[in-house]
């Protein structure tokens, strides 16, 4: 889960590659380094321990110039964050420099191998071993860097996506990947790499995804330069490959914050719109219809699926276990929802006609892509929920259904949340409606619904300001409890989630019904309890569950439906969304949870957008 830049072309390197760390940085952030080949063909390494800044810092009293650069910003997994594993990282001879972005598994037996050569090692981290390992392939068997590199991919275990220059050749920039992304930007005389298309969009919408185990070289022509641009890739078995460019669906002005303090902020206001993109081309209210095209094209492996097996992490295991109720309820198929930590570990029993959904954001959660290729290799038919076009987890999945909310910058996960309980929706509906378990106006009834949705939320969001005020009053509390019962008990464990990862405050989310077998014995005027109770088949229920707080002094937040004359009689606080279908409540309950949220971690003076030890895509297990 680190982030990667590099930059070869007509203009200096440095500026361009701050710039796309800094679009970097949700992606991890303890350390960052860049490598500069000069015009005298200096290769020069910076680094810096702390977020990007730091490095700008000790950068601005040295030699920053050239053409050609890459650079890191890290999230730490061998060796811990410092300066000395900060990436890049020089090769013996100080003639490669290195970035890298995954785990090699194996480099504890491949360094003890160029030990034996004679070799040494400034850092405990893996990446110093692979790119030691790649001088060492070339030197040993008088290759060129790029067929080294073939070598020395061929040797490794594990994931990467790296990045290296070496100061022989300020034409060339080589880039490798297999298990964490990489993108290509295409501009005019001039080639980008990174982790994703945020630090590119600027410059170019030509973009070229490199599949697992390709090496691409990018060679730039000009006065001092002798090549003409050029494009090379190969699979690390040096079997040539034809590159396949895409334009960017990105803006700019969706990476830019739009005039909000933070990411997160921007993204539970833009969930009005992103959710109206979402359904964008799939509901169709004029016509009463949802079209899926990733359902519509494997309509049979779904209607004969006697299982759907749901796969994810965090706040997508929150959605998937939404998604179990719909299922269950509107397609009659049964569900099962698994964390993708323990899914791929466990030996799971997986069949041929299971439907495995993956749910992922960033689309490439290691533990997720893991756990849908053990499904693949079983034969189950895989389709994945996610948000970022060319990901890896949609590249290695059968089909699936992109959220299409942009970019998600803010480490906690608000309108790709909403967007997959939506798509989950559109897919227990549409599976429901073939196979006839859900009546006809059932479906038409959700469907039109559905087209309210966006204004709906438009509506809680008006809310802002009681939502800040009830923050307010309890951002002090040391821990919270989150309740809800059917398709809000999930929704109760998101609350917390987001909670606790934005503001530290501990939170714990529970079936309202298991208060009285134990945690009903915490319950005290200190910890406040968020109980979301909208009109719903077990309203009853959930008003019996707050009256038992009630009755031991308990301080009580409740999400109630508009004009509730229940609840909000004995609650402390009440905050109000639109009544909808049952099975859509989710979309609007979540909204002032995720404000929630939010308005405590500010009153506490949190880091919001990049919570500490937290990074927005865990590439790494
Ligand atoms: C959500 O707020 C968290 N940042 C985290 O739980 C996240 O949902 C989880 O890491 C899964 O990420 P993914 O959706 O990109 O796979």
């Amino acid at each position: 889960m680190c982030g990667i830049v590099g930059y070869i072309g007509k203009r200096k390197a440095y500026p361009i590659l701050i710039k796309g760390l800094h679009r970097l940085e949700y992606r991890g952030y303890d350390s960052a380094g860049v490598a500069l080949i000069n015009e005298q063909g200096q290769l020069n390494i910076y680094k810096a321990k702390g977020k990007v800044a730091e490095l700008e810092s000790f950068a601005a009293s040295k030699d920053t110039g050239g053409t050609i650069g890459i650079a890191h910003t890290r999230w730490a997994t061998h060796g811990e964050p410092n300066t000395v594993n900060a990436h890049p990282h020089y090769s013996e001879s100080e003639r490669l420099a290195i970035i890298h972005n995954g785990i090699i598994e194996n480099y504890a037996v491949l360094k003890a191998g160029l030990k034996e050569q004679g070799y040494t090692f400034k850092s405990d981290t893996d990446t110093e071993v692979l790119v030691q390992l790649i001088e060492y392939t070339e030197v040993n068997k008088h290759v060129d860097l790029k067929t080294a590199v073939q070598l020395a991919l061929q040797q490794v275990i594990g994931a990467y996506a790296i990045a290296i220059l070496d100061k022989d050749h300020p034409d060339t920039l080589i880039a490798a990947r297999k298990g964490s992304p990489l993108v290509v930007g295409i501009g005019q005389d001039e080639y980008f790499i990174a982790s994703d298309a945020t630090p590119i969009v600027e410059y170019t919408d030509k973009v070229i995804y490199i599949e697992d185990e390709e090496v691409v070289t990018l060679k730039v022509k000009g006065e001092r330069l002798k090549n003409e641009g050029d494009i090379d890739i190969t699979t690390i078995n040096n079997v040539q490959k034809t590159p396949e460019i895409k334009r960017l669906e990105l803006s700019l002005s969706q990476l830019e914050k739009g005039g909000y303090p933070h990411f997160m902020l921007k993204e539970i206001y833009e969930q009005p719109h992103t959710l109206t993109d979402s359904m964008r081309g799939r509901v169709n209210v004029q016509r009463d219809n949802i079209a899926l095209s990733g359902f519509i094209d494997n309509k049979e492996r779904f209607l004969n699926a006697k299982r759907i097996i749901i796969t994810a992490c965090g706040t997508s295991w929150h959605a998937g276990l939404i998604a179990m109720y719909a299922l269950e309820e509107y397609a009659q198929i049964p569900v099962e929802v698994e964390y993708s930590s323990e899914f791929r570990y466990r030996k799971p029993v997986i069949n041929k006609d299971d439907v495995v959904i993956a749910i992922s954001q960033s689309g490439e959660t290691a533990d997720t892509l893991a756990a849908i290729q053990l499904a693949k290799e079983k034969g189950a038919f895989i389709f994945s929920i996610c948000n970022v076009v060319g990901a890896s987890i949609p590249r290695v999945s059968d089909s699936g259904c992109y959220t299409h909310v942009g970019p998600e910058i803010g480490v906690a996960s608000t309108k790709a949340f909403t967007a997959q309980v939506t798509a989950l929706t559109m897919l227990a509906l549409c599976i429901g409606r073939e196979k006839g378990t859900v009546s006809e106006a059932q479906y038409l009834t959700i469907v039109r619904e559905l087209g309210q949705i966006p204004e709906k939320i438009a509506r809680v969001l008006e809310q802002n300001q009681r939502i800040t005020e009830v923050a307010k009053i309890f951002s002090h509390a040391q821990n919270f409890i989150y309740l809800g019962r059917g398709y809000n008990f999930p929704v109760a464990l998101e609350g917390a989630l987001k909670l606790k990862e934005i503001s530290y405050i501990h939170a714990e989310g529970y079936p309202a019904a298991e208060m009285k077998h134990g945690p009903i014995a915490l319950i005290s005027q200190e910890m406040p309890v968020v109980v979301v109770a909208p009109h719903c088949g077990t309203y009853e229920k959930i008003v019996s569950n707050i009256q038992e707080i009630k009755a031991r002094h308990g301080k009580v937040i409740a999400v109630v439906t508009e004009g509730d004359e229940l609840v909000s009689k004995i609650a402390d606080y009440v905050i109000e969304v639109p009544d909808t279908e049952e099975c859509l409540t989710p979309l609007l309950t979540v909204i002032p949870l995720q404000l929630l949220a939010y308005h405590i971690a500010v009153v506490k003076g949190c880091d919001v957008d990049q919570p500490r030890n937290l990074a927005k895509s865990v590439t790494v297990e």
